[in-house]
């Protein structure tokens, strides 16, 4: 399943959008399959029908057909031929939406919230765009999405992913972009008057070229450190310690938290993940930390979602700096624009984990570009010099 030859025919009509993503081909090899597999069974059950209403025609008035028995190897023949068609349908689609679904571990993380009727971005080294996201080729980039108020729908058709947004929700989806160039970012779900309006461009580039756009944006403050003013502003660290080997105050200590599991009242544990920590930035009482009272006020209607996942990313940064997210430590330095305040707060994001390291794809490594490169993409460009 990893090497299905994509038959390279041109159409007078494109039969499906550009393929720019690790995933296009395998989702273009199933839906290539589907269409001949339904032209097959169409064309041979309409010869069936022509072909029997020819030859049982009726030949006499008064002609009666011959009573038939009906034969069990029949019946089974045209039982487990089509169950077995349509089971290569189902474990070829199903394998294809486990890698798209499941995000990998090493990945570039970017937050996204839809709004009506916008696309917003944020890069982990502070970067926001609207409407336009810039990523660099041959990298794995992973989206956590949410949306501050209706159900919106990420759809990149080049790519070939499209995932819901819902309220109140942190949905994740990943691609590796293999082909620099600007394709359609579209809404797919409708979402109100200028649904249709509510769409842009995402950008694939480069790495250097990444890097050099990185380094050029504007407000270059990280989202973790954007989280961290958050968190003095509204108080937050009067209850929360966030120093390493910290007391713990009148809330959890926050130090090395996420990714933990963390006891609840009543029964159970959670695992300190970003829908944790949205949660109970928003609903304190929904699960209550084993030991601490119910005095945490609800932040609901103070912040936004963006302002949300920037306390998230805070939240994760206050790790040791080799937790989970290997590769981290200095590798935006390229790109040169974290670290604008506070010393420890911007360790262990993965915003700048080098497109290199970030290779070891589950599906293609981007091989198709390096067998066949381009005048955009020079063989070998995406990969000596990217970062440094
Ligand atoms: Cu947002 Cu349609």
């Amino acid at each position: 399943m990893q090497s299905i030859p994509i038959p390279n025919i041109s159409l007078p009509v494109p039969f499906s959008p550009e393929q720019a993503s690790t995933f296009a081909p395998h989702v273009d090899a199933l839906y290539v399959y589907l269409v001949t597999l339904t032209a097959f069974v169409t064309v041979g059950i309409t010869a069936a029908i022509i072909f029997f209403a020819v030859k049982y025609r009726r030949r006499q008035h008064g002609e009666l057909p011959r009573p038939i028995a009906g034969s069990m190897v029949l019946e089974l023949t045209w039982t487990i031929i089509p169950l077995l068609i349509s089971m290569t349908i189902f474990v070829w689609g199903a394998s294809i939406f486990f890698k798209a679904y499941r995000t990998p571990q090493q990945a570039m993380e970017i937050y996204v919230v839809g709004k009506q009727w916008m696309w917003k971005f944020q890069h982990q080294t502070g970067q926001r765009e609207i409407n336009e996201l810039h990523v660099p080729a041959g990298a794995r980039v992973k989206l956590t999405m949410t949306t501050e108020d209706v159900i919106h729908s990420f759809y990149v058709p080049a790519f070939r992913i499209k995932q819901d947004v819902v309220p109140g929700r942190y949905l994740q989806t990943w691609f590796e972009a293999t082909k620099p160039g600007k394709y359609y970012l579209f809404c797919a779900e409708y979402c109100g008057t200028n649904h249709s309006g509510m769409g842009g461009y995402v950008y694939v580039m480069e790495p250097t070229a990444y890097q050099q756009w990185l380094a050029g944006g504007t407000g270059t403050e990280s989202a973790a450190s954007q989280g961290q003013k958050l968190f003095q502003e509204r108080g937050c660290a009067s209850c929360h310690q966030v120093d390493p080997g910290g007391q713990q105050g009148r809330g959890p200590t926050l130090y090395g938290l996420y990714g933990k599991q963390q006891a609840i009242e009543g029964d159970g544990t959670v695992t300190v993940d970003e829908a944790y920590i949205r949660e109970s930035i928003l609903n304190p009482q929904a699960k209550l930390a084993t030991g601490f009272q119910n005095i945490m006020p609800t932040f609901q209607g103070q912040v936004n979602e963006e302002q949300i996942l920037q306390l998230v990313a805070y939240i994760r940064s206050l790790a040791p700096s080799q937790a989970g997210t290997a590769g981290s430590t200095g590798a935006t330095g390229a790109g040169g624009p974290q670290g604008a305040s506070g010393g420890s707060t911007v360790g262990p994001t993965t915003g700048g984990v080098p497109p290199q390291q970030t290779r070891s794809n589950p599906l293609h490594p981007s091989d198709q570009r390096q067998g066949n490169p381009s005048p955009q993409a020079p063989a070998g460009g995406n990969t000596g010099n990217a970062n440094r």
